[in-house]
């Protein structure tokens, strides 16, 4: 399975180093072209390439790292193409004011015909780059969407980065505990075997 990561920055680089770790062949985009991309995908090794946007976006499953400000710009060129993806959205929308909807209903409304997971934005880059396992447990990474297969699809994917993965349920039944500064996000979790 090849993974698109529209985003190349913090987020997007941490999650294409432990995808190769764990053997997917990942395609980066950024907003600067495929030049820019170089250095980190001769770092990152073989299973790494640069691409634009609609390259990543032609993946079997596209994460979009990018920030808040860029998502509607980047997801509203890529509308047609993510028809019938697993997008997973790793993006935080900055805490100001009182949103009228959660940002995941935002990004999924942009992108209506995609299967949107929300996954990815509750830790830290440098958490999520550390170490996922913790003396025999697995650091938490938490995942929300409408689809259960779109779900299974990343939670599988999490397993195989060495974290234990927590499905909070839909989009609507996550956001209020998802986004940030609410009471999952950045709480760095350890789930011991019991
Ligand atoms: N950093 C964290 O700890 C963290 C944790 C969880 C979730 N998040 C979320 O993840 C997202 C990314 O955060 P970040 O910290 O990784 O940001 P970042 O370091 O600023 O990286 C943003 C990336 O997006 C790229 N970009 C900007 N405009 C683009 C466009 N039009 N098309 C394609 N790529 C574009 C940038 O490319 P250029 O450099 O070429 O402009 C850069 O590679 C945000 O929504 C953030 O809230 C971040």
């Amino acid at each position: 399975m090849k993974i698109g990561i529209i985003g190349a920055g913090h987020i997007g680089k941490t999650l294409a180093k432990k995808l190769i770790n764990a053997a997917y062949p990942v395609i980066l985009s950024n907003s600067r072209g495929v030049e820019s991309l170089q250095p980190l995908v001769k770092e990152l090794g073989t299973l790494a390439l640069a691409g634009t946007n609609e390259d990543a976006a032609g993946s079997d499953l596209v994460i979009i790292a990018v920030r808040w400000e860029q998502i509607p710009e980047v997801l509203d060129k890529l509308k047609k193409q993510l028809a019938g993806k697993i997008v997973v959205d790793a993006s935080n929308r900055p805490n100001k004011g009182a949103p009228e909807k959660p940002s995941t209903a935002v990004v999924a409304e942009l992108i209506p015909d995609a299967m949107v997971v929300k996954a990815f934005n509750t830790l830290f880059a440098r958490t999520l780059d550390a170490e996922p396992t913790v003396n025999n447990g697995k650091r938490v990474l938490f995942l929300s969407g409408d689809q259960p297969f779109a779900k299974e699809s990343v939670a599988k994917i999490i397993t195989q980065l060495g974290f234990a993965a927590i499905d909070l349920g839909s989009l609507k039944q996550a956001a209020p505990v998802t986004e940030l500064g609410t009471a999952l996000s950045g709480l760095n979790l350890v789930s011991y075997p019991s």
